[in-house]
């Protein structure tokens, strides 16, 4: 428990410090591998350095990028309705709560929680996040967990026995495979357990232009979000790519329902990582990330296939994103 410069109402902060030990590790073999392959890949995840995570929130504050300002709406929307399927005294997880901004919707409306308890990777930015929540929610209490939220956890005793409810906003479960969705889903529907509830954001299928520019943004903010991987991977594995010679690509695959984003060499180029060598043909492509949209049906029959009975559904008028509530 560190309490020292943390409000008090932090009641308790459960860290997998050997995860976070072995990022670094894990960066450098996943870079590697990756770039071995014949269809060169690296996984999403590693985007999310410092200047990627506020990039993404630049991404967010584009108007072309409709899924973050429809969720908010809906989530404020339908606020009232939410915290009384939550019920009394309940426990909300949020699974990769990053700087724990959506939850305050929630947290605004359920009055009654008994506690919040954020999960994330990233113990500078949790511990952050969770002190400003303790401290603009005096009465809750707020139990961070440093840990991967994709790998079975345990909650803290106390929260065992309420009825705990899951939030997983923002469309993520998208940039998973569906497998990888039915794997979270999976494990998150143990972590709740039978009679808790999931909470999830979830992009929907729509016109391929509406899709195509959010990917795609006129600033060119998407474009300086992926190419900032190489700069990660030049600055933290010791890679000399030269992120000028690379553009960034998404476009929607109808076939596999999903926008599936790229790094393009412009020519032919050797890029040195970790002493390792890697040729590029001119228009050799990394992939670097999915964002799987579904139908409400399709993504009902995976929570289905996962352990949820859906209870309810929440989409904006033009049909852009969807909540989904969830019972285990
Ligand atoms: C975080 N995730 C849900 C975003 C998405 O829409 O798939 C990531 C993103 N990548 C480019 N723009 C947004």
């Amino acid at each position: 428990m560190t309490q020292s410069n943390q409000s008090h109402y932090i009641q308790f902060e459960q860290t997998n410090k050997s995860e976070e030990d072995s990022s670094q590790f894990h960066f450098k073999s996943d870079v590697l591998t990756g770039l071995s392959q014949k269809r060169k890949s690296i996984p999403c995840k590693y985007l999310y350095d410092q200047r990627g995570s506020q990039l993404f929130d630049e991404i967010c504050r584009t108007p072309e990028y409709y899924p973050t300002r429809t969720e908010i709406a809906l989530l404020k929307e339908h606020a009232e309705e939410i915290a009384s399927l939550m019920g009394l005294g309940a426990h909300l997880i949020e699974f990769g709560s990053g700087s724990s901004i959506k939850v305050r919707i929630l947290l605004d409306a359920a009055t009654k929680l008994e506690s919040y308890i954020p999960v994330d990777i990233s113990r500078h930015h949790l511990m952050q996040a969770a002190s400003n929540i303790a401290k603009d929610y005096p009465k809750l209490k707020v139990w961070p967990i440093t840990t991967d939220f994709t790998q079975p956890f345990q909650l803290p005793n106390n929260a065992r026995d309420g009825c705990n409810v899951g939030f997983f906003p923002g469309s993520t479960i998208g940039n998973f495979t569906s497998d990888e969705a039915k794997a979270f889903l999976v494990n998150s529907a143990k972590i709740v357990q039978p009679g808790g509830s999931m909470i999830i954001g979830v992009d929907l299928k729509k016109d391929h232009k509406i899709l195509n520019a959010a990917y795609n943004d006129k600033k060119g903010v998407t474009s300086s979000f992926s190419l900032n991987l190489l700069r990660r991977i030049n600055r933290e594995i010791g890679g000399n790519f030269d992120a000028k010679r690379f553009r960034h690509e998404a476009l929607y695959n109808a076939k596999m329902g999903r926008m599936e984003i790229f790094l393009v060499s412009l020519d032919q180029q050797s890029v040195r990582v970790n002493g390792h060598t890697f040729n590029f043909k001119s228009g050799e492509r990394i992939h670097t990330e999915n964002s799987h949209k579904y139908e409400i049906g399709e993504f009902q029959n995976i929570a289905r296939a996962s352990g949820f009975s859906p209870l309810k559904v929440w989409v904006d008028h033009k049909s852009l994103f969807s909540i989904h509530y969830l019972r285990a």
